[in-house]
């Protein structure tokens, strides 16, 4: 189980909650998120977690 504090993206510090609150906002893709949160856009390690925050919310 995931925490709203979990950290998701080191690059950007963006945690799960951040995530969760963009994707409530209307964010619907990988691109939204980045562009919302910053998450994403450095080294793209957390993008797999993204992806699957993203599947999860929008089930
Ligand atoms: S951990 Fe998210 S871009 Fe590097």
């Amino acid at each position: 189980m995931r925490d709203k504090n979990d950290i998701v993206c080191h690059c950007e510090q963006v945690t799960y909650g951040n995530i969760l609150e963009v994707i409530d906002n209307g964010a619907d893709t990988i691109e939204k998120i980045g562009d919302a949160t910053m998450a994403g856009i450095t080294c793209g390690v957390c993008i797999e977690e993204l992806e699957e925050i993203l599947e999860e919310e929008l089930e």
